[in-house]
């Protein structure tokens, strides 16, 4: 028996299906809506609206869970890899051994970016931010390779995403390797996706980069926990510029801009940012809380709240964890994580964070692993954007198989003058 919602709308009652969800989440399909009552809905933000129905990631934002494909966040960023948990989102199910080893040759296989490309990353000027040059970058790697094939050849469809997931990596440690006008290095296909990437970044001819399998390890749990977070701001940009049918390249570069605003993927850097005008203001965090709880003042506790997560993001609680064992296994002590642990202590015992359920969420102590890395501030966001391809591919490869697939294309309330006349110049006031 089909669940419904009655609406009773100038004395007409109209009943509108329940969509349930597996893990029991319902939605009011108003896909008719219109057509029935004359009525739209009026959401800003989409806070209380869904997207699309996916299979994807579940999230439960009042018990802190986060699961790709089923499979809890900590079980992955505790025994799998970053490859093997982008094979699992893109796929749907863990690779077997051969279909990993395969995945594996063909990120190797595609991890050269094309020379003529060189040209273009040494002509950025040499402090732009590397978010837009990688939106730019990812943007152009369509004039280098050619239209995605037509649906249906899954092969040529994959080879896609694997050179996308491949060069996204390279490109990345190039372009920081040219603004610091260094030599780039090259992918070496000895080395794991991780490990390639910090020997692009950090290897150089008078220091040779000594690959450690920790620093390895928690470069994997950095981007298992960022993979993919359902329907975000930058996926629901990717999914919306795919919607229109373009390339899968112009809807990740969609992505990567939507990912670099500081209330989305840019709050990594925001929070470091954050942390070290405290650390140098001289390490009180109070000001900073009394700033963030005052309603006239704009300035927001970067790495706190979040608009799904009402409790602790399940991804900052192994975040935090891992701080503390990297700076250990590195010896290295960082003031900002004794800062950033005062703030979250004085902040969650604050009603008003406890009031509006603002808690840590993955930002908040993403930025202390990415120092300890050596990974540049300004790098911080592009770590999340190569992180989060997965997901963007997997989200966007959903949306295009979708048999429900539409154009994206909201609604709106107008609230502006109504109809008047053209005025001459001549009589204008
Ligand atoms: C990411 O969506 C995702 O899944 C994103 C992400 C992913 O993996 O893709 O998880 C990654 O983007 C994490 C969020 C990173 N951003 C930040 O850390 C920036 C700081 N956080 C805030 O800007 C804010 O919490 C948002 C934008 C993240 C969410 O805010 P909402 O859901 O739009 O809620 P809101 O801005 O309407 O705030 C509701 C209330 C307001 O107070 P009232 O006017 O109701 O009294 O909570 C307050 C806000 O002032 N509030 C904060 C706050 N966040 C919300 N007050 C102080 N500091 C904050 N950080």
């Amino acid at each position: 028996m089909q669940e419904t919602a009655k609406l009773i709308v100038d004395g007409r009652t109209f009943e509108l299906p329940i969509v349930r969800g597996t893990e029991g989440e319902k939605a009011l399909d108003i896909s008719r809506l219109r057509n029935e009552t004359g009525l739209i809905s009026l959401d800003p933000g989409y806070a209380n609206t869904g997207s699309c129905e996916s299979s994807i990631t579940f999230m439960d934002g009042e018990k802190g869970i986060l699961r790709y494909r089923g499979i809890p966040v900590e079980q992955l960023a505790e025994r799998s890899s970053f490859v093997e948990a982008a094979y699992l989102l893109i796929n749907g199910e863990l690779p077997t051994r051969q279909e990993l080893n395969r995945f594996s040759v063909m990120l190797n296989d595609h991890s050269l970016v094309h020379e003529d490309m060189r040209a273009f990353f040494e002509n950025f000027p040499r402090r732009a931010h590397p978010m837009g040059i990688l939106s730019s970058m990812v943007n152009a790697l369509r004039a280098f390779y050619p239209e995605l094939p037509e649906r249906g050849e899954e092969e040529e469809i994959n080879i896609t995403f694997t050179r996308l997931l491949s060069k996204v990596r390279t490109m990345a440690a190039a372009s920081y390797k040219i603004s610091r006008g260094h030599r780039v290095v090259y992918p070496r296909h000895d080395l794991s996706y991780c490990a390639n990437f910090l020997n692009m970044m950090f290897d150089s001819p008078v220091k040779p980069y000594v690959i450690d399998d920790d620093i390895v390890q928690a470069l994997n749990v950095f981007w298992i926990l960022h993979a993919d977070h359902e329907q975000n701001c930058s996926t629901a940009a990717v999914r919306l510029v795919g919607s229109a049918r373009v390339n899968l390249y112009a809807a990740i570069s969609a992505g990567i801009c939507a990912l670099w605003g500081p209330l989305h993927g840019g709050a990594n850097q925001a929070v470091i940012e954050m942390l070290n005008r405290i650390y140098t203001e001289g390490g009180d965090p109070g000001p900073f809380i009394l700033r963030a709880k005052d309603r006239k003042d704009p300035f927001r506790l970067m790495g706190f709240g979040h608009r799904v997560y009402k409790t602790y993001d399940p991804r900052a609680k192994i975040m935090k964890a891992m701080c503390d064992r990297i700076l250990e296994k590195l010896n290295l002590d960082d003031p900002l994580l004794d800062i950033a642990k005062t703030l979250e202590e004085v902040a969650l015992n604050d009603p008003y964070f406890i009031d509006h359920n603002l808690y840590p969420n993955v930002d908040f102590y993403s930025g202390i692993v990415l120092r300890a890395l050596g990974i540049p501030l300004n790098m911080f966001t592009v770590m999340f954007a190569i992180g989060r391809l997965p997901g963007w591919i997997s989200q966007w490869k959903e949306s295009v198989d979708d048999p429900k697939w539409k154009l994206h294309r909201p609604r709106q309330i107008y609230v502006g003058p109504r109809e008047r006349d053209y005025a001459p110049i001549g009589e204008r006031k």
